[in-house]
């Protein structure tokens, strides 16, 4: 099957690309696209997120309208967005959202021109990743990173980059980043007075 192929395919049976992997001790946590119906808990998740979380992770507003807009327009042609869920006493719960977009914003394609590193929207792609603050640090993002890899790569994707950058000071995201192969290839100032990297990866 060719990666088109595939992707068609993904598009008419998302759980195609959903997958259930497991904590250190043994938790399990089921990595799947969003859908529709998950209007709630992506919510519920976007609400939990703290201030310093969402100083670090700009992509949409957190809130229940956007949600709500977010649940309401689910198309897997552009853009993934793979929710990690784990199941608890309350039910169901978003730990992790990742936006992998197919394909390359126009800001980015930009400052990459701009670096002499011409991206190509329809083989490279975009990653935006987040993870609820109390399970950060605990191995979750990098469950769910390996496994989107994996999917990019079964979709034909050759690089993947990331959106806006990240700041400078996300120490974390950058060791996160390099430890999953991505090399810094420049830095813009955004707002002005404030250093973002841009990281890219060969799939
Ligand atoms: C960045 C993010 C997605 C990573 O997910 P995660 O679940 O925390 O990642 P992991 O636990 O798999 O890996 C984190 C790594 O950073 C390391 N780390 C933690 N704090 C660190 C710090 N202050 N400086 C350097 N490394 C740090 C951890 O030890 C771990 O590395 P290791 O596996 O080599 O020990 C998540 O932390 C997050 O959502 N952060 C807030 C939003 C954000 O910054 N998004 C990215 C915007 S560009």
């Amino acid at each position: 099957m060719t990666p088109d192929e595939l992707h068609t395919q993904v598009c008419a049976k998302p759980e195609l690309i959903a997958a259930t992997v497991a904590f250190r001790d043994g938790t399990p946590v089921v990595l799947r696209p969003l859908a529709a119906g998950d209007v709630q808990m992506l919510g519920d998740y976007f609400l939990s997120l703290t201030a310093e979380t969402r100083r670090r992770y700009g992509p949409h507003p957190f809130d229940r309208k956007t949600a709500e807009q977010i649940c309401s327009s689910v198309d897997l042609t552009d853009t993934l967005r793979m929710l990690a869920i784990i199941h608890g006493d309350g039910g169901e719960r978003v730990i992790a959202y990742f936006i992998l977009i197919l394909g390359i914003r126009d800001d980015d394609a930009l400052r990459y021109a701009q670096l002499g590193i011409p991206l190509d929207a329809r083989t490279d792609c975009t990653l935006a990743p987040s993870v609820a603050d109390e399970y950060q640090s605990k191995g979750l993002g990098s469950l769910v990173m390996r496994h989107l890899l994996d999917v990019a790569r079964k979709l034909g994707r050759k690089r993947m980059v990331l959106w806006g950058g990240t700041q400078a000071t996300n120490d974390r995201a950058i060791h996160f980043y390099h430890k999953h192969g991505f090399h810094t290839v420049g830095q813009f100032e955004e707002p002005p007075g404030f250093n973002n990297y841009d990281m890219i990866l060969s799939l």
